[in-house]
């Protein structure tokens, strides 16, 4: 009888002894320290935050926080001097209101501190100019919940942590979170650098939204098809033409050749747009023959290379954020 509940006694410590062994071998992979989880995930607190403001989201190269750090280019987001008398949890909830009462709209805290990091251009601290750098892009590139945490941490400096409002954010804060969490998607591009690369590049083949030209398949709501389909249709146009955008190659009788898609098909006259966007119209009365070439697509394969690696990320996370569906008229 004793030695049996010696037995069941030596099987506990021994799962104890495993359970200590275990919890040690984790702390020690995430380098002791208990802000990082196992899986690398960052804790959406104001500790959690802390680590990224002052490590990863290089926050204190341009901010300090009141005494603390020694940046003085960029506006210090504690207590400092006459020109900061409030912390940045409590000055956020100051511009919140005033800008609540300026549009009538509800603005909250959260709404305010994730757009300064989200789009730090929508509102300019006095005397400083647009120089925030696009946390979320490279070489940052924090993801949204490491954002998350960093603002914890900002609202906790005089303001009140407020996991509520990061869990289940307001329509404006969920609206940038989509945008941090596309350009992350898209591997940490920024979508309003995109933008220019794409109307630089696309736009005179390409409607979106209702606007460009109509060469090519309207590209309103294309993020939907997702990052795959994406890179693809950019970096090798040719494996999958869509349907309706298939190159034709047309053969006049003294044996000039044009080819592009044919956008006019009258019974006397053809219209075919080339890869330059011209528009050739031809005669039927010239045309030998008119055939598909379903190796080539209209779309320069060559776009790629005129783009930087950078040029490509953002244009990627632009592409990624057109998930608003056609509607029935603009498309
Ligand atoms: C390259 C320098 C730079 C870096 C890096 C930077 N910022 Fe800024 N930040 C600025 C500048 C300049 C402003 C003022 C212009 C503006 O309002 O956008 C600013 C404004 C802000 C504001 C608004 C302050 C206010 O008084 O309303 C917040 C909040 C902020 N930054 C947080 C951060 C956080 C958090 C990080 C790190 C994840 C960070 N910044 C990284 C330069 C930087
Ligand atoms: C010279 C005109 C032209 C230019 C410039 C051009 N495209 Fe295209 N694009 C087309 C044509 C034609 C097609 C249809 C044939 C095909 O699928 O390859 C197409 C197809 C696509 C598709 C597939 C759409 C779908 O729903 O199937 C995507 C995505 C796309 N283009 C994105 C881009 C982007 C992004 C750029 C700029 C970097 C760009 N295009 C520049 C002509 C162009």
């Amino acid at each position: 009888m004793f030695s049996a509940v010696a037995k069941v006694f030596a099987l506990l410590l021994v799962v104890l002894g495993a359970f200590v062994w275990v919890g040690n071998a984790i702390t020690d992979l995430t380098g002791g320290e208990k802000i990082v989880t196992a899986f690398g995930e960052v804790d959406i607190s104001p500790e959690g935050g802390e680590e990224i403001f002052w490590g990863k989201g290089r926050c204190y190269t341009c901010h300090s926080l009141g005494d603390r750090g020694s940046a003085v280019r960029c506006p210090n987001l504690g207590v400092f001097g006459e020109k900061f008398p409030l912390a940045i949890g409590a000055r956020a909830e100051e511009r919140a209101r005033e800008r609540t009462e300026k549009t009538g709209e509800d603005f909250t805290t959260t709404d305010y501190l994730v757009e300064s990091l989200a789009k730090p251009d929508a509102y300019l601290v006095d005397g400083y100019k647009n120089e925030m750098a696009v946390v979320y892009a490279p070489p940052i590139s924090l993801n949204a919940d490491e954002i998350k945490a960093v603002i914890a941490y900002l609202q906790s400096q005089d303001g009140e942590f407020d996991m509520e409002t990061l869990e289940n954010p307001s329509e404006i804060s969920a609206a940038y979170f989509r945008r941090i969490e596309a350009a992350t998607a898209a591997g940490g591009g920024d979508p309003g650098e995109g933008q220019i690369v794409y109307e630089d590049n696309c736009s005179y083949c390409h409607i979106l939204n209702g606007e460009g030209e109509e060469v090519g398949p309207d590209l309103t709501g294309v993020g939907l098809k997702g990052l795959a389909f994406l890179e693809e249709a950019i970096l090798n146009p040719a494996k999958t033409i869509t349907d309706g955008y298939e190159t034709r190659v047309v053969v006049e009788n003294d044996g000039r050749q044009t080819i592009g898609l044919l956008m006019r098909d009258d019974p006397d006259e053809i219209d075919i747009v080339k890869d330059t966007g011209d528009i050739v119209t031809i005669a039927r009365a010239d045309i030998k023959e008119i055939t598909i070439d379903k190796t080539v697509s209209v779309m320069p394969s060559d776009i790629p290379e005129a783009l930087t690696v950078k040029d490509f990320q953002d244009l990627l996370s632009y592409l990624m954020l057109q998930k608003q569906a056609p509607t029935e008229e603009g498309s």
